[in-house]
């Protein structure tokens, strides 16, 4: 059976000359891929320790891309971990969309009592 293995232990494995990432519920050591990588190792040590499904589809990688993985295979995510927040948490500007959505319901509100306000009195 493949080995089970969870986001934390994964995540552990992060730096430059230890590197795995998820793609597909599937683990890969990505190490000694790096140098060869022709989208660089700069995109690979970003994601290191964490889950690529998402940026590898969004590349578009070939066929060859995706049968290489094979050979980088260590394990399968263990999906009942607990996921580790690894990102740090959004900068105080990016967490105002709070605010914003006010703002955009008032202006709805405005908008409206405007136009009850139109036809109440146009008769
Ligand atoms: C271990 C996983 C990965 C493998 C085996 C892999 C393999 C490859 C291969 C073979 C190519 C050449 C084009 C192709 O055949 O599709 C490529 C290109 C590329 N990869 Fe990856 N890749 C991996 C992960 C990633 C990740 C996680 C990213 C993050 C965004 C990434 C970003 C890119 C980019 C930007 C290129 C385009 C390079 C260019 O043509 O300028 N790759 N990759």
């Amino acid at each position: 059976m493949a080995k089970l293995l969870s986001y934390k232990e994964i995540s552990e494995h992060k730096s430059r000359d230890d590197l795995w990432m998820i793609i597909d519920g599937k683990v890969y050591d990505c190490t000694k891929f790096m140098d060869e990588h022709p989208g660089g190792e700069e995109v690979l040590l970003d994601l290191g320790g964490m889950d690529a499904t998402g940026p590898f589809a969004d590349i578009g990688h070939s066929d060859d891309a995706v049968k290489m993985l094979a050979d980088l295979y260590v394990g399968d995510l263990d999906t009942e971990s607990e996921p580790v927040h690894t990102k740090e948490p959004e900068p105080a500007s990016a967490t105002t969309g709070g605010e914003g959505n006010g703002v955009f319901v008032l202006a709805v509100l405005a908008i409206v009592a405007a136009i009850v306000y139109f036809y109440l009195n146009k008769s």
